[in-house]
């Protein structure tokens, strides 16, 4: 799960993820494209959300998004164009590039639908990611 500070949305969507899937089957993780938040916990309202939800995100910690990162995971979800750019651009092959895609096709395919950045906003703006990326976690844990 990769956004760019990895501070708000993908630490929701790994948390989300996670708590669908089998944790002995299947490792989910986040990551940002940008390393402003490296080692920090989520932001504080992704926590109030995702506690409000009974999802945990305190024992996360911000990592940047790595080239190494194509080689562990069979799949990289973005929450954004903006993110699909910046990972695209660091996959050295055709295999690289298919590994990712933006979490929001799961419910609208091909329609390029971004979960928008909550981090200047107000906490509403978190409500609405949170639900947005429940219905596409629920997608991703039925398909896996
Ligand atoms: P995220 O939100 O990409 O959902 O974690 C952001 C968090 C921090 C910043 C940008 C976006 N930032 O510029 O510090």
């Amino acid at each position: 799960m990769v956004c760019l500070g990895n501070i708000c949305r993908s630490p929701l969507a790994e948390g989300i993820l996670r708590s669908k899937v089998d944790p002995e089957k299947v490792l989910v993780e986040s990551a940002g494209t940008g390393g402003w938040h490296v080692g920090e916990q989520p932001d504080p309202r992704s926590i109030e959300v995702g506690k409000a939800n009974g999802i945990d995100i305190t024992y996360q910690r911000g990592r940047k998004f790595s080239p190494y990162d194509f080689e562990t995971y069979d799949h990289i979800f973005v929450m954004d164009n903006s993110n699909y750019r910046d990972v695209i651009k660091l996959a050295r092959t055709e295999e690289e590039k298919h590994k990712v895609s933006r979490i929001m096709d799961e419910l609208f395919p091909g329609e390029n639908v971004d979960v928008p950045d909550p981090y200047y906003g107000g906490a509403n703006g978190f409500d609405n990611v949170y639900s947005m990326l429940e219905q596409a976690c629920e997608k991703i844990a039925a398909r896996i």
